[in-house]
């Protein structure tokens, strides 16, 4: 059997730094609010554009793998805010890293493009399709906000982060995939302005209008990323107690201690960054996972579940022996 292993990581994380204090200036809404609700504290916003981002964290994820760019046979890309759509970004990628023998392409499921990513890279892998693959999160969503509407302007934030795959005969890698997807609330998160459908209309691109119900979202992130926990878990053959650390998708703390609960895994095996970077979308997991190496959090054996969910509503659980 073939294995998919995750040989190197790295991130691209924008310096500038947007504090609840900073939102409370231009916004009815204010630091005790922001932290009861949701338990973010501060985001960071990109200067540089996605492709940018999504570079910088790919070079020292490739770096880390000690894996040459010319080498690489597969760029995923995984994000919902593309700089175009035409051409892809993962192309923008491929381009900036010399990677020039890589295919490359987008994968657009919002906050869970990495883990739609994520897996996809792992079946071409283990299907012998490809020996290795370079899988994105990036997201660059302060050009698409509505600065006007507190409901959605405090919550989001840039980034980005990269991970390696690798072929292996070693048992492990990532060693479950569950996806699905609740789109009978496609319209619950829903960004008017960014697609087709409004060429021609009133709307012009960027004029990014939200529509978003907070709380239909909350429950059904809840329940989506539960059932997902589940199911990987069972059908890896692997219960609550095996699992070394949570990196979940972070989009509300108290989503996070909800679906903690329901997967049997107690907080202090759960990756919190949601205080600092707030929820980057696409790159929240990834990011998730560098910061948690990069704190010894995880090390050579450890067994990490990663649920997540997004616009369509979208949701998947992986799990990765390390
Ligand atoms: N500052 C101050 N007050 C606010 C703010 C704010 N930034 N935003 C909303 N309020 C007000 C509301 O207007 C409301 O006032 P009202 O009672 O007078 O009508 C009050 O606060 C309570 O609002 P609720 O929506 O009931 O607050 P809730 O506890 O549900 O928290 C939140 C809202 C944080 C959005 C929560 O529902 C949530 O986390 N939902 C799911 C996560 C989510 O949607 N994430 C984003 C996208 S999903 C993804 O990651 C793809």
């Amino acid at each position: 059997a073939r294995y998919a292993a995750i040989t190197g990581w790295g991130e691209g994380l924008p310096p500038a730094v947007l504090t609840n204090e900073d939102l409370s200036t231009f916004l009815d809404t204010s630091d005790e609010w922001i932290t009861q609700r949701t338990g973010m504290k501060e985001r960071r916003i990109s200067h540089v554009s996605a492709i940018d981002m999504a570079t910088l964290a790919s070079r020292r994820a490739l770096a880390c793998a000690a894996l040459d760019a010319k080498d690489l046979q597969l760029i995923v890309y995984g994000s919902c805010s593309p700089d175009e759509q035409v051409p892809n970004s993962a192309s923008g990628v491929q381009v900036a890293l010399g990677a020039t023998r890589a295919a490359a392409m987008d994968v657009n499921t919002a906050c869970t493009s990495f883990l739609y990513g994520l897996s996809s890279a792992t079946a071409m892998i283990q299907s012998g399709m490809v020996d290795n693959a370079l899988v994105i999160g990036v997201e660059y969503i302060s050009p698409f906000m509505d600065w006007s509407n507190r409901n959605v302007a405090v919550l989001f934030g840039d980034g980005a982060a990269a991970v390696v795959l690798q072929a292996s005969d070693e048992p492990g890698g990532v060693i479950g995939t569950v996806l699905g997807c609740d789109a009978e609330a496609r319209q619950t998160l829903r960004v008017r302005g960014m697609g087709c459908s409004y060429v021609n209309g009133d709307l012009h691109y960027g004029d990014t209008l939200w529509d978003f119900d907070g709380q239909a979202i909350f429950k059904r992130a809840v329940h989506g990323m539960s059932d997902a926990c589940g199911r990987v878990m069972a059908t890896a053959g692997v219960s609550a107690a095996d699992i070394d650390l949570v990196v979940p998708h972070q989009a509300n703390l108290r989503i996070i201690e909800a679906v903690a609960k329901y997967a049997g895994v107690p907080m202090e095996r759960v990756m919190l960054t949601v205080q600092r970077y707030g929820n980057m979308s696409a790159a929240t997991v990834p990011v998730s996972l560098v910061d948690a190496l990069k704190e010894g959090r995880i090390t050579p054996g450890s067994l990490v579940l990663m649920p997540g969910f997004g616009g369509g509503l979208t949701f998947g659980a992986l799990l990765v022996r390390w």
